[in-house]
């Protein structure tokens, strides 16, 4: 695929671009990604937009609320409807996911009403979602991939969005016929060294002559170490944003991640630093052995032994199971949040005595060692990484919408192009 035929996209809530970034590596072109949140339209733009791709741009997409918002906001930034393929995103998963405790706490004890606060929570998250579904309306793409967290499925929500996405609607008010699929999918089954489940929404027009789409083919599991074994040794604390490659890479995992660096970057490393740590918690982790977790009998021992006053013993066993978790190098890792943000306690190093780096997290979640977090925060970085779509498990997909295309595309791009909209056709 190269030049005028690229197929495109448009990515909604984009954050710093790892459902993108899958997509360009499978040879998309890109025609516009949206965020509210200025981190990550900075990293986006700093890593993914190219000299033929408009980037992202930060905007708050709550605030479109008719297909009319749409095409006017599409026609700000120079975007024509019809030349789109795949619109991918997906609200951001917090909305679906279990809400935090402490919301609750605070809410019930300002003696708020939890039903009113349930509602009002509902209407947000269906805002966002219906924002998506009024792009589609829009773009009429050929394709269509909606990514959430694996809960959505259980969510009261779950069958008005389905529904929603099971009737959406042209302008003269006709049915478009979207067949759907969905289900959870596992990052480690798509080469990414982490089972990550997402919950994945696939769309697309049969009207246009798509016979069918399988999900991506399995690949073999990468593990920790095949991962990271090639990254230099770093100690805590360790805050230079730049240094070198002391090794060369020994797995194709490790090859990948260094691969496609332009040649003023070849042999520098960016963004292998680490949050500091204190004298008790680095003599807990170099005791822990790998896989070990909080709960574990050794591990509590170990941490009474260290210090009796230790500021971990506060924490339950039974409800802070994994408080601390120490990589398995022999397995791929469990799934990367954002939680990162506030520690990196459940990403023990499985050989040194440190949580990861942020360069660690990125190739744990498949960004390849070019994508840079120049100009943000660690904690920013944790976060971006955290929220992001496995880049691999993205071009997986990708590659499974080409596949089903292949042969049609570039007749069906001749065709849209000479149609203003598709609404001409018959459904
Ligand atoms: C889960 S993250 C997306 C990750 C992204 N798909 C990736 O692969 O990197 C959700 C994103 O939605 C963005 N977001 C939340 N509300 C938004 C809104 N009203 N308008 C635009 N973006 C919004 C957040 O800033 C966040 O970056």
């Amino acid at each position: 695929m190269n030049g005028e035929h690229k197929p495109t996209f448009i990515d909604l809530f984009s954050g710093c671009g790892g459902l993108s970034l899958g997509f360009l590596q499978a040879g998309y072109r890109c025609l516009l990604a949206v965020d509210q949140d200025p981190n990550s339209v900075h990293c986006y733009n700093l890593n993914l937009k190219g000299d033929s791709d408009r980037g992202a741009v930060q905007e708050d997409l709550s605030r479109l609320s008719s297909t009319d918002d749409v095409r006017a906001f599409l026609s700000r930034h120079g975007v024509e409807p019809a030349s789109c393929d795949v619109l991918i995103g997906g609200p951001p998963c917090q909305s679906f996911s279990v809400v935090g405790r402490n919301k609750i706490r605070a809410l019930m004890e300002s003696g708020g009403d939890l039903k009113v606060y349930w509602r009002k929570k509902n209407r947000e998250r269906t805002m966002l979602f219906e924002v998506y579904a009024l792009f589609l309306e829009v773009l009429a793409p050929r394709w269509f991939l909606f990514e959430n967290v694996p809960t959505i499925r259980s969510h009261e929500t779950f069958e008005a969005i389905i529904n929603r996405f099971e009737n959406l609607h042209d302008d003269d008010g006709r049915p478009m016929k979207y067949r759907l699929i969905h289900n959870n999918y596992l990052a480690s089954k798509y080469g990414v060294p982490q089972d990550r489940r997402r919950f994945v929404l696939v769309g697309y027009r049969e009207d246009l002559g798509i016979e069918g789409w399988e999900p991506p083919k399995e690949k073999p599991t990468v593990t920790v170490s095949a991962a990271l074994d090639d990254l230099p040794e770093v100690p805590h604390g360790h805050r230079e944003r730049e240094m070198r490659y002391s090794s060369s890479p020994a797995t194709a995992y490790q090859r990948l991640m260094r691969a496609g660096k332009p040649r003023e970057l070849r042999g520098r490393l960016f963004d292998h630093i680490c949050r500091w740590h204190n004298p008790d918690d680095v003599a807990l982790f170099a005791r822990m052995k790998p896989g070990a977790r909080f709960a574990d009998p050794d591990v509590q021992k170990a941490i009474r032994e260290i210090n009796p006053r230790h500021k971990l013993i506060k924490y339950s066993t039974d409800k802070f199971k994994d408080k601390l978790h120490k990589l398995d190098p022999e397995r791929p890792a469990w799934t990367v949040t954002a939680h990162l943000q506030k520690d990196c306690y459940k990403f023990i190093h499985y050989s040194q005595p440190r949580t990861i780096t942020v360069r660690e997290a990125a190739r744990l979640q498949s960004f390849p060692d070019w994508f840079r977090f120049e100009g943000l925060s660690m904690v920013a970085s944790f976060g971006l990484i955290g929220n992001a779509v496995p880049p691999l498990m993205a071009q997986a997909f990708a590659e499974s919408f080409a596949e089903a295309d292949a042969g049609l595309f570039v007749h069906e791009r001749e065709r849209l192009a000479s149609r203003k909209v598709y609404s001409s056709t018959a459904w």
